[in-house]
């Protein structure tokens, strides 16, 4: 990207640091939400939601999808990512370019601007799905940030230390918000509070969550 639309877009972004390396960019989504609700639609055809086992048995109460070269997935056998969809045998669906360049942007915006994404899990929550906390380390190139995307219903985005024991900070997350958190911050724990019950006019009874990531 051109230095000189880099600085027109930073000067248009409202930008909240969460920490050192990690940023708020509130409703940054909202241009491409309806992009992003048919791209996740088409992307679900081929690719339908799954409820993914942890390495110890258990469903996760999130369900997921991906797209991109490759997806992360778990079963059994641990964490890790995969260029094909274990229920299919397929490899996962394109990338749609909106979504690509959505991160890119968000990315670039934070002060990361080499960010090169080849996987976007997708996770879609109904009311009372949460994430625990956790940090993002099947990735292999720790340089490069995670780039989060919020849509439909709002959540609660629980934002920790390097270590499990720190306190989480409560970061309200609306619907279009994105978080970018890389260089120092990249392995910060982070989770998802139950998901409140609600209806949201483009995206129904849950909230969709993209996190794309530089994972190979
Ligand atoms: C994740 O950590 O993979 C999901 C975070 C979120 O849903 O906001
Ligand atoms: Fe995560």
């Amino acid at each position: 990207m051109e230095a000189s639309w880099i600085v027109a877009m930073r000067l248009f972004t409202e930008l909240k640091e969460i920490a050192p390396g990690a940023v708020l960019l509130p409703g940054f989504a909202l241009s491409a939400a309806l992009t992003l609700r048919d791209g996740i639609r088409v992307i679900a055809k081929e690719a339908p939601f799954r409820r993914m086992s942890t390495p110890g048995g258990l469903p996760m109460s999130v369900s997921m999808t991906n797209c991109g070269p490759l997806g992360w997935v778990t079963d059994r056998a641990g964490y890790r990512y995969s260029a094909v969809d274990p229920v299919s045998g397929r490899p996962w669906p394109a990338m749609p370019e909106g979504f690509r360049s959505l991160a890119v942007s968000a990315a670039t915006v934070a002060g990361f601007a080499e960010f090169a994404p080849d996987a976007c899990l997708i996770n879609r929550y109904a009311p009372g799905a949460k994430m625990s906390p956790h940090q993002d380390k099947d990735e292999r190139d720790m340089q490069q940030p995670i780039v989060s995307v919020s849509l439909g219903l709002p959540a609660v985005f629980q934002f920790g230390g390097l270590t499990r024991s720190e306190t989480l900070e409560r970061i309200p997350l609306e619907d279009c918000d994105v978080v970018v958190w890389g260089g120092p911050a990249r392995l910060r724990y982070h989770g998802i509070l139950p998901l409140k019950m609600g209806n949201h006019p483009v995206f129904g009874p849950y909230r969709y969550n993209l996190t794309f990531r530089a994972a190979a």
